[in-house]
């Protein structure tokens, strides 16, 4: 689907969509819609439930008076409720109303509307974006997919008075929308395509954009010592990796420390050993999301020129049973210096992390670092798929996250850490074991982690339930929701860039 902000136009095809207020208060492009159709838009909206709310959508088909094909009223709620996220949703919503009709192309009216924060060019960039984070999909191996359920709409024209102000508006929103279509991409393919040599080469393609890359292959990993990392990527025949990107968009900046972001990348999570029951393991194609995020946060940062230094490391393994698998009761040693029994070969995100968060804090010295991980089932006990569970060993760190991910429909929710949690992974051969008992999975989990940061300000971002959606919402179709890009971005913009 392509985007395009132009003037005021009266199309000759297709659909015009226009707002309509709560309280069924038209907008001005509402209202003279109605007038050249003699009012029947007011007649149709009397016999039906619209009222103007966020979730209404009318449509007339054929409209007297008009040469398009189908006039859309969208409700846009209470004018002072109508901010980014709200038009966000309504682009969203528009799109997905669009493809389920069959419509190929469709002008969206936007107007200045008296009482609203929002000028009309920072409306119309905001339900492009929707729109366009709505519009993905990933249909690239459905051969014989029949047109009637393909997506339709080819083009979406935002029309307003000041189209050059909104396009200037939506640039850097198009550039995120990149970094989460590149992330949406890497999680939603099979782990027979995406594996740790392939999802490297994939994060290699950001020196097109401006981001240093650099891979290490299990050669190097060696020689670093990342003996926790190596032991889950040991069963599998691909090589283990960690890629690490740079992007330098604040090169004079007083304080040169980046900010860091490490991610999970278990391209495929049998369990190992501790092998997974049989159903659903086809999930666990998307346990590399963590690192996913990652590498579409770089995309979006140096897509929009962030002026922010910031570097983001990734562990890539495969978890697999085999005759060279880490079995139960194996210890390993850890780039730290710490050793680990590895209770459960299951539990094997955080031993890749304790590799990549040491290695992170150890060669860049960053102001803050944020780890994400779909790293237990727990937290989708504890949060469901509402909240991506938050963990952080510094106030300032977590009151931002907290924020971000408001701002941006990310939403986080704070677990606690403590003494008496990670008592529960001492162990009686090593320094610790990978898993604590029964209670508490996500907090031991994270514990775990918080054992290989120093004194840097850290947060651990448990994204198992968010990583994937099984329905539909407003911006984010089914699939791989890209959860965290568009947080993490928002947390720089918000916080770390330069001015
Ligand atoms: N990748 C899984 C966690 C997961 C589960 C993510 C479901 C997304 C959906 C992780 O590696 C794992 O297996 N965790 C175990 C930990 C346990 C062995 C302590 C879990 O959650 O069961
Ligand atoms: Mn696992
Ligand atoms: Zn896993």
């Amino acid at each position: 689907m392509k985007i395009a902000f132009a003037k005021s136009e009266m199309p000759a095809a297709g659909a015009i969509v226009a707002g309509v207020l709560d309280d069924r208060k038209l907008t001005p492009t509402a209202a003279a819609l109605d007038r050249r159709m003699r009012g029947a838009l007011g007649r149709a909206l009397a016999a039906s439930r619209f009222k103007g709310k966020p979730d209404d959508l009318l449509a007339v088909l054929a409209p007297a008076g008009l040469q398009a094909a189908r006039v859309v009223l969208i409700g846009l709620g209470k004018v002072e409720e109508l901010d980014d996220l709200a038009l966000q949703a309504i682009g969203g919503r528009i799109v997905a109303h669009l493809n389920a009709v069959g419509e190929t192309r469709a002008a969206l009216a936007v107007d200045d509307l008296p009482g609203a924060k929002l000028s009309a060019p920072q409306m119309a960039a905001s339900l492009a974006y929707g729109a366009r984070l709505r519009s993905y999909r990933f249909d690239r191996y459905r051969t014989t997919e029949k047109p009637e359920n393909k997506a339709s709409l080819k083009r979406l024209t935002v029309t307003l008075d000041d189209p050059a102000a909104a396009r200037r508006h939506y640039e850097p929103l198009d550039k995120i929308g990149e970094g989460v279509f590149f992330c949406r991409d890497l999680v939603s393919e099979p782990a027979n395509v995406i594996h740790p040599e392939s999802l490297a080469q994939e994060a290699r393609k950001l020196a097109e954009v401006g981001v240093d890359v650099e891979l290490l292959g299990e050669d190097e990993l060696k020689k670093l010592g990342m003996g926790a990392l190596l032991g889950v990527g040991q069963g599998s025949a691909r090589e283990s990796h960690v890629v690490v990107m740079r992007w330098q968009g604040a090169p004079d900046a007083k304080d040169q420390r980046p900010i860091a972001f490490c991610g999970k990348g278990v391209t495929f999570d049998t369990g190992g050993i501790s092998i997974k029951p049989a159903g659903g393991m086809e999930d666990m194609k998307w346990d590399m999301a963590g690192s996913g995020v990652v590498i579409g946060l770089m995309q979006a940062l140096a897509g929009r020129k962030a002026r922010v230094n910031a570097v983001g490391v990734v562990g890539l393994v495969e978890n697999m049973p085999s005759g060279t698998a880490q079995r139960p009761g194996d210890i390993v040693k850890s780039m730290s210096g710490q050793t680990i029994e590895v209770i459960n070969t299951d539990a094997e995100g955080r031993l890749v992390l304790a590799d990549v968060l040491w290695y992170c804090q150890d060669r860049f010295k960053p102001k803050a670092m944020i780890d994400l991980a779909t790293l237990t089932g727990a937290i989708i006990v504890a949060l469901g798929k509402e909240h991506g569970g938050l963990f952080a060993n510094d106030e300032t760190l977590a009151d931002r996250l907290l924020a971000a991910g408001k701002a941006a429909g990310e939403s986080l929710w704070r677990m606690p850490l403590g003494e008496a949690y990670d008592k529960l992974i001492n162990s009686d051969a090593a320094d610790m074991k990978n898993v604590g008992n029964r209670h508490g999975g996500s907090i031991t989990a994270a514990q775990f982690l918080k054992r290989f940061v120093k004194d840097t300000p850290w947060a651990h971002l448990d994204i198992a339930g968010m990583a994937w959606s099984e329905k539909d919402a407003p911006t984010v179709p089914k699939g791989a929701t890209a959860y965290g890009v568009r947080l993490l971005d928002r947390l720089i913009a918000d916080y770390y860039e330069e001015k």
